[in-house]
C-alpha cells in the first residue's frame, strides 16, 4: 500500500454545530454530549473570556482544514460566534508506537485499561492550561497598545479556546463518564481562584500587563508547545493527532511573544540612541521600559515556566514514557534504542551547598530533557532579541538565569540560586532577588504606561511597530471594528 493510501482524512464539516473532521454526525451518543458542553463553554466564555469583547468585528483566522494551508482563512468575526470545533491531524493507518515498552505494536485507537487514569491525568493537565490563559489574559483588552495587537491578543484566546474543545473532545469519546466530569471541572476551575485554582502554579499567575503577556507567549506557551510536542510521540494516537494539529496554532503564540518582546526591545533602544539616555530613571520617564526591567522580567518568567516541567527526577515521568504514553521532544528523531533501560543523563542539581553535574538513569530524567531542549529553544530566541541592542551598538545583552534560580517545583525548590548558578544563603538572596526579580514598582510602572491605542496604525510609545501586518495586510489595517 502507498504512504498516501494509508491516511485516512475526514474534511472539516462546518454545516455541523460543531465543525469537525471526526465523523462526529455518525456517533449521536458523543454529540449529543458535547452539544450539551457546547452552551456551558459558551458560558464561561462569556464569564471569564476577553472582557467587553462580544460585539466587537475581529479579523481572525479560522481553521478550514487540517492542512498546511488549512489556516489561510481569514475574515471579521465577533468572538462568541466564532466556529470552535475539533479538528484532528488524519490517521495514519500504518503508525506504530515507537518508542518505550509497547514499541513496534500498532497505535492504539482506544484507551488500554491499564492505562486509563494517567492517559486521563496527562490529557486533563494540559487541557486546564487552555481555559487557564484565556483567564488570565481576560483584562488586557482594555489596554491594547494597538489594533494589532488586541487583534492578536483575541486570536490567541479563541485558540486556546479551540484547544480546550480539542481536549475535552479526547475525555468524552474516550473516557466515559469520568472523561465528562472531567470536561466539565475544566469550566469551573478558574485561573487565579483561592477555592478551585487551575492545576498548575503559573497558569495562576495574573498576566496583567502587556509585558507580561508578551513574555508568558513567549516563554509560557513554548511550553506548551514542547508538552504538546512529547505527547504527539504518545501511542494513543488520538492524543497525537489532536495535539499535532494544536501545535500549528502554537507556533502563531510564540510569535506575537517574540515579536512583542522584540518591538519592546526595539523601541526602548531608540529612544536611548536618539536621546543618548542609558539610565533606567531617565528611559522610564520618557516612556519606555529600561533593559534592566526587561532583564528581571525574562528572569521571571523563564524561571515559573522551568516549574511547569516538574521534578527534574521524576519515576511519574519514566513511567510515562516506558508505556509510550508521552515521549521526549521529537522522539522520532533521537538515534538511540528508545527504551533508554541503560542509558544515563546529565543532571544539575545542588549537593553539600554546591552546583554539580551528575550522571542520572536517562529514564527518570525525561522532564530534565525535556526542559534542557525547551532552554536551547529560548536561549536561541534570546539571541534573536539580542541582535537589537546590538544593531544600535548598546552593550546590554539578555541573558537566561541558571535553571536553578528562583524554583519552587524539583530539586531547586528551597533553596536559593542567584542568576549566575551560585548557591546563596536565604539573607543573600533577601537582598538581592528585588535586582533579580520584578518588583511591585517595576510592575506598577509597567502598568502606568497601559493606556488604551485602538487608531489604525498607531501604537502606544513604549513599543514599536511591527515589521508587518496579519495576512499580508498594511499594519495601519483595522484589525478590530468596534462598530
Ligand atoms: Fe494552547
Ligand atoms: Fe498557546
Amino acid at each position: 500500500m502507498s504512504e498516501t493510501a494509508e491516511i485516512t482524512q475526514q474534511p472539516i464539516d462546518y454545516s455541523q454545530r460543531i465543525p469537525n473532521n471526526v465523523d462526529l454526525a455518525n456517533d449521536r451518543t458523543l454529540q449529543r454530549a458535547l452539544e450539551r458542553w457546547q452552551p456551558a463553554f459558551l458560558n464561561w466564555w462569556s464569564e471569564t473570556g476577553p472582557a467587553n469583547a462580544a460585539n466587537l468585528q475581529v479579523y481572525l483566522r479560522t481553521a478550514v482544514s487540517v492542512d498546511r494551508d488549512g489556516w489561510a482563512n481569514f475574515g471579521y468575526v465577533r468572538m462568541p460566534e466564532y466556529r470552535w470545533g475539533i479538528f484532528l491531524v488524519p490517521r495514519d493507518e500504518s503508525r506504530k508506537i515507537h518508542f518505550g515498552d509497547h514499541k513496534g505494536e500498532p497505535a492504539w485507537q482506544e484507551v488500554p485499561g491499564e492505562y486509563r487514569s494517567p492517559l486521563r491525568r496527562i490529557i486533563v493537565t494540559q487541557g486546564d492550561t487552555e481555559p487557564a490563559s484565556v483567564e488570565q489574559q481576560r483584562q488586557l483588552g482594555a489596554t491594547c497598545p494597538s489594533l494589532y495587537d488586541l487583534r492578536n491578543l483575541f486570536q490567541v484566546n479563541v485558540e486556546e479556546g479551540r484547544h480546550l474543545w480539542a481536549t475535552v473532545y479526547l475525555l468524552h469519546r474516550y473516557f466515559g463518564r469520568d472523561g465528562r466530569e472531567e470536561a466539565e471541572a475544566l469550566l469551573q476551575r478558574r485561573s487565579g481562584d483561592a477555592n478551585n485554582p487551575r492545576i498548575l502554579t503559573a497558569f495562576n499567575e495574573k498576566t496583567s500587563h502587556w509585558l507580561a503577556y508578551y513574555m508568558f507567549t513567549f516563554f509560557t506557551d513554548r511550553d506548551g508547545k514542547f508538552q504538546l510536542a512529547s505527547l504527539a510521540e504518545s501511542a494513543f494516537d488520538p492524543l497525537a493527532r489532536t495535539t499535532r494539529f494544536m501545535l500549528t496554532e502554537e507556533a502563531h503564540h510564540m510569535f506575537i511573544g517574540e515579536s512583542g518582546v522584540a518591538r519592546v526591545l526595539q523601541r526602548t533602544c531608540e529612544v536611548m540612541c536618539e536621546q543618548n539616555v542609558t539610565d533606567p530613571g531617565q528611559l522610564r520617564a520618557r516612556g519606555v521600559i529600561d533593559l534592566e526591567t526587561m532583564q528581571r522580567f525574562v528572569n521571571f518568567h523563564y524561571s515559573v515556566t522551568l516549574d511547569l516541567f516538574g521534578s527534574e527526577l521524576s519515576s511519574n515521568a519514566a513511567n510515562y514514557f516506558t508505556a509510550g504514553l508521552k515521549g521526549r521532544y521529537s522522539e522520532g528523531n533521537i538515534n538511540d534504542d528508545h527504551s533508554l533501560s541503560n542509558d544515563a543523563y546529565t543532571i544539575q542539581e545542588i549537593s553539600n551547598g554546591e552546583m554539580v553535574k551528575r550522571q542520572a538513569p536517562a529514564l527518570t530524567a525525561i522532564n530534565a530533557r525535556l526542559r534542557d531542549d525547551y532552554t536551547r529553544e529560548v536561549q536561541a530566541g534570546l539571541d534573536r532579541w539580542n541582535r537589537i541592542p546590538e544593531k544600535f551598538g548598546i552593550p546590554f545583552r539578555l541573558t537566561l538565569p541558571h535553571v536553578g534560580f528562583h524554583r519552587k517545583i524539583g530539586s531547586f525548590a528551597g533553596r536559593h540560586v542567584s542568576p549566575e548558578g551560585r548557591v546563596i544563603s536565604k539573607e543573600n538572596w533577601e537582598r538581592q532577588s528585588a535586582a533579580w526579580l520584578p518588583t511591585d514598582n517595576d510592575h506598577a510602572f509597567v502598568d502606568s504606561l497601559m493606556g488604551r491605542v485602538i487608531e489604525p496604525g498607531k501604537f502606544a510609545n513604549w513599543i514599536a511597530p511591527p515589521a508587518r501586518g496579519i495576512n499580508h495586510l498594511p499594519i495601519e489595517f483595522e484589525y478590530v471594528r468596534f462598530d
